[in-house]
C-alpha cells in the first residue's frame, strides 16, 4: 500500500503529461499510456487537460476523435483538430456597451459613425530593403501579420533574416524564431549576408507557448517566425503543420502581435503546386500575404503580394540571389533587354506588374512532335492562357500550329499573371512557327502589350502610356498594341510583314 501512494504520489507530479496506470500488479514503474486512473488527484489531473474536438471543415459535424471519413457528410480528410470551447461567448469578453435591448443575455453593441472612429497613423518600419517595403505598401505595419510564402530554397529565410538584420542595426528590438533551422544554421547564413546579420536575437524553439512567452518578454518591434508549419500547440494533438496547428499558431500569434504591437513575419512553404499548403487556411486571417517566387536554380526571383490590408497588391519587387544574399533588380526592365535575343520566336512583353512597368522577353518554341496530344508547355504564364491564345491563332490569325509542340517561356524565372500578355504569347508563337525574327530595322526587339478576345480582336488592357514610356526609355521604339491593330490578324501581318521588309531591306 505504502509503495502504491508513493508511487502515485510522485507519478502525479513526475508524469504529469504521461498519465501512468495506477494498478500496480507488482510493477512499480507503469507504461506512459492512458487508462482508468485510480486516485482523485489523476482525475483531477486529466480533467483539467484542455480537451481538442476534431470538427469537419465541409459540413461542420463535431467528433471527438480523428476520423478519415466524416460520418456527417461522407467527405474524406475533411476533420480539423480544434480546441474545445475556444471562443469565449461570455458578453464582457467582447468590450460590448452592454445595457439596453439585451436579446437572450447578449446585450446589443453600438455601432460607431465611421468619421468617428479613431485611427492614429501608425509610423512603419522600413525594413532598408526597398523592393520589400515596397510591396509590403511601405514598410511593416506595427502589430500587423504578414504571411511569407514561398518553396524551399527560393530565399525566404535570408530575405527575412536580412529585413531583421537592418532592424537591428537601425535601433529596433528584434527577434527570429527557428524551428527549422539551429541556431548555428542561422548564424552561417548570417555570416554570409554579413555583420548587421548577426545583430539579431535568435531563438531555435519549436514549442509555440515559449515562443509566445519569449515574445511577451522581449516585446520586440519586428519578429519572424521560420516557419508557421514547425511551431506546434502543447495542447493539440495534430502534427505541426496540420490544418488545426497553422491555424492555431497564427492565431495566437496574433493575439500577442496586436497586443504588443509586434510586426510578425510568419513564413509559410509552398507545395510544388504552388498553393501555400497549410498556410493557405491563413490567408484570411493575415494582414499581409506576400508571395516569393522564382526557380531555385535561377537567379531572378519575384516577391509580390497576393493580398495587403495596408497598401496595393500586384506590387512586385525583383531580386537576385547572389554569393552576399539577396540583390534588389531596380533595372529589371533595361536588364531582361539587354538579354533578349533577336531570333524567332522571340518578343519582349512590356508588362505591368502593379504600379510599375516591366519588360519582359517572352520566347516560344514550335517543333514537330510524335506525341497524342502534343504538348502545350508554358513556364511563368497560365497554361489555360497559352491553350486560349493558341486557339485564337489557329481559328482566326491563320496561324495554326496543329500537331507540333509548344513551349512558351518567360525568360528569368519571371511570372506573368496578366491578360495583357497575350499578345506576346501570340507573336512569339507566330514568329516561331514562320521562322521569321520580330523587331525592327535597328534590330531593336519588338515590344507587345494586349489582351486577345476569344472572337479574334484585341482588347486594351491598363496603363498603355505607361507600357510604351518603359518601352521607349529602353530603346523599344516599335510597339504592337491593341491601339492600331484591332484584331489578333491585323497585329500578326504587322510584327511579321515590317519583319520582312527589314530582312529584304
Ligand atoms: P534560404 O533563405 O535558406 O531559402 P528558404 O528559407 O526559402 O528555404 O536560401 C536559399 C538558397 O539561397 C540556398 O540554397 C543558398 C542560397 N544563398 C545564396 O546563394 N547566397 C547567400 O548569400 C545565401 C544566404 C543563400
Ligand atoms: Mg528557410
Amino acid at each position: 500500500m505504502v509503495t502504491k501512494t508513493a508511487l502515485s504520489g510522485v507519478s502525479v507530479t513526475m508524469f504529469a503529461a504521461g498519465r501512468p496506470r495506477a494498478d500496480g500488479g507488482g510493477r512499480r514503474r507503469a507504461p506512459p499510456a492512458g487508462g482508468t486512473v485510480g486516485s482523485a488527484a489523476y482525475r483531477d489531473r486529466s480533467m483539467a487537460r484542455p480537451a481538442t474536438i476534431h470538427v469537419c471543415s465541409a459540413c461542420g459535424h463535431v467528433a471527438p476523435r480523428w476520423m478519415g471519413q466524416c460520418p456527417g457528410c461522407n467527405e474524406w480528410n475533411t476533420f480539423v483538430e480544434e480546441r474545445a470551447g475556444g471562443r469565449d461567448p461570455s458578453p464582457g469578453a467582447r468590450g460590448g456597451r452592454g445595457g439596453r435591448a439585451a436579446r437572450g443575455g447578449v446585450p446589443a453593441a453600438e455601432p460607431v459613425r465611421l468619421r468617428e472612429v479613431r485611427a492614429a497613423k501608425v509610423a512603419r518600419l522600413s525594413t532598408s530593403i526597398g523592393e520589400l517595403d515596397r510591396v509590403l505598401g511601405g514598410g511593416l505595419v506595427p502589430g500587423s501579420l504578414v504571411l511569407l510564402g514561398g518553396s524551399p530554397g527560393i530565399g525566404k529565410s535570408t530575405l527575412t533574416n536580412m529585413a531583421l538584420g537592418h532592424l537591428a542595426s537601425a535601433g529596433h528590438e528584434t527577434l527570429y524564431v527557428s524551428g527549422e533551422e539551429s541556431a548555428a544554421q542561422v548564424r552561417l547564413r548570417a555570416e554570409r549576408l554579413g555583420a548587421f546579420a548577426l545583430e539579431v536575437p535568435m531563438l531555435a524553439e519549436t514549442d509555440l507557448d515559449t515562443v509566445l512567452a519569449t515574445m511577451e518578454a522581449a516585446r520586440p518591434a519586428a519578429c519572424v517566425i521560420d516557419s508557421v508549419q514547425t511551431l506546434s500547440a502543447a495542447d493539440l494533438t495534430g502534427a505541426p503543420g496540420s490544418v488545426g496547428q497553422v491555424r492555431e499558431v497564427a492565431g495566437r500569434v496574433m493575439e500577442v502581435a496586436k497586443r504588443t504591437g509586434t510586426a510578425v513575419i510568419l513564413v509559410g512553404h509552398v507545395t510544388k503546386e504552388g498553393s501555400l499548403a497549410g498556410p493557405r487556411v491563413l490567408e484570411h486571417l493575415v494582414d499581409c500575404v506576400l508571395q516569393f517566387e522564382g526557380e531555385r536554380e535561377r537567379t531572378y526571383r519575384t516577391l509580390r503580394a497576393l493580398k495587403n490590408r495596408f497598401g496595393s497588391t500586384n506590387e512586385v519587387g525583383v531580386f537576385e540571389m547572389r554569393e552576399g544574399g539577396l540583390v534588389e533588380v531596380l533595372d529589371a526592365s533595361g536588364r531582361f533587354v539587354s538579354e533578349a535575343t533577336r531570333a524567332p520566336g522571340s518578343v519582349v512583353l512590356a508588362s505591368m506588374e502593379g504600379s510599375r512597368p516591366l519588360l519582359v522577353e517572352v520566347q516560344a518554341l514550335v517543333s514537330p512532335s510524335e506525341l497524342v496530344p502534343p504538348r502545350r508547355v508554358g513556364n511563368g504564364i497560365d497554361r489555360n492562357r497559352l491553350a486560349l491564345v493558341l486557339a485564337v491563332l489557329g481559328r482566326h490569325a491563320g496561324i495554326a500550329v496543329g500537331s507540333a509542340d509548344v513551349f512558351v517561356n518567360v525568360v528569368g524565372g519571371v511570372r506573368i499573371d496578366e491578360p495583357g500578355a497575350d499578345l506576346a504569347v501570340a507573336l512569339a508563337v507566330a514568329s516561331a512557327v514562320r521562322g521569321v525574327p520580330l523587331g525592327d530595322e535597328s534590330a531593336a526587339p519588338l515590344a507587345v502589350f494586349g489582351e486577345v478576345g476569344l472572337t479574334g480582336e484585341l482588347r486594351t488592357v491598363g496603363h498603355p502610356d505607361r507600357r510604351r514610356e518603359e518601352a521607349a526609355k529602353f530603346g523599344l521604339h516599335r510597339v504592337i498594341e491593341p491601339a492600331g491593330n484591332a484584331t489578333l490578324r491585323a497585329a500578326v501581318r504587322a510584327a511579321l510583314g515590317s519583319a520582312r521588309r527589314a530582312e529584304a531591306a
